[in-house]
């Protein structure tokens, strides 16, 4: 007998807390579908109190969403087949804007994220509507945006850009995650294949908006960006240990926010598979 499910949304333009459910390998299919209706409505949702899931408790719960899939580059957590660790003590701190592996032509549709250790304070992690800043933007920039497409890689070091990246993290990110390379062409603007709803699909993968010069390109990169993460179109969680987080990643960008120095965090994602992009061309 499954607790009645209660959705609470939590910021304006995204993001709702879910209670009454208790996740697992088996929930029935009316509980997954509230979710998934969830998930395309309000892009993120927040589940307290899933201290009972262990990683195969996650994979499980993942695979009634969709087909697992394993990082292209970053080796899975040992003793499992698709979780991704990321630890703040070896490096592994998300503090830059993103969609979850847009280098990929096909990436993942939707991630599940487990907070594992979080520390006493700070490590919240914000995410952002990439429909709402599409529908956001005046009329002569959707139409200047419409028909652009941009080069995704992972060769793109974003960890060298910010300020105070440590060795460990600097070398994270050469060694693993970039031990292949990888470059794919998006549109910009990508049609969501399950709602319609037209998105804005960038993040720090993004090399180069097509047919541009590098400098202009980085101009309207950052413009665009911008209206992305507007307060107004995100949201901000304060992770305790045992939240599961869900977001349709074909309709978000997130960040970790790294204000917690040396205390420790530790949280472990499931990414499901999703589909190539479409444009507003088809
Ligand atoms: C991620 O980028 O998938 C992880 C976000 C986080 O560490 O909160």
């Amino acid at each position: 007998q499954e607790a009645q499910l209660s959705i609470h949304p939590v910021a304006g333009r995204i993001g709702a807390e879910i209670r009454g459910v208790r996740l697992g390998a088996e929930l029935s299919q009316e509980t997954l579908t509230e979710l998934r209706e969830a998930l395309l409505k309000y892009k993120v949702i927040f589940l307290r109190d899933q201290q009972h899931l262990d990683d195969a408790g996650q994979e499980a719960f993942a695979q009634q969403l969709g087909d697992p899939v394993a990082h292209p580059t970053v080796p899975i957590k040992q003793g499992t087949e698709y979780v991704l660790e990321l630890n703040s003590a070896h490096g592994g701190r998300a503090d830059s804007w993103h969609t979850d592996v847009s280098f990929v032509d096909a990436y993942p549709q939707a991630s599940v994220l487990r907070a594992v250790v979080i520390p006493q304070s700070g490590g919240d992690t914000v995410w952002a509507n990439t429909a709402a800043a599409y529908e956001g933007l005046p009329d002569d920039l959707k139409q200047l945006v419409n028909g652009l497409w941009a080069v995704h890689s992972n060769d793109y070091d974003y960890a060298a850009q910010r300020n105070h990246v440590s060795e460990e993290a600097q070398r994270y990110h050469r060694e693993v995650f970039r031990s292949t390379l990888y470059e794919t062409e998006h549109p910009v603007v990508r049609v969501h294949p399950e709602t319609g709803e037209r998105t804005l699909l960038l993040g720090h993968f993004v090399k180069q908006i097509i047919g541009l010069s590098k400098a202009d390109s980085a101009q309207l990169f950052n413009l665009l960006q911008n209206h992305v993460t507007k307060l107004e179109n995100t949201v901000r969680w304060r992770w305790s240990a045992g939240d599961v987080v869900i977001w349709d990643n074909r309709a978000t960008q997130h960040y970790a926010v790294n204000d917690y120095g040396d205390q420790h965090r530790v949280v472990r994602r499931v990414t499901v598979d999703g589909d190539v992009p479409v444009s507003i061309d088809g």
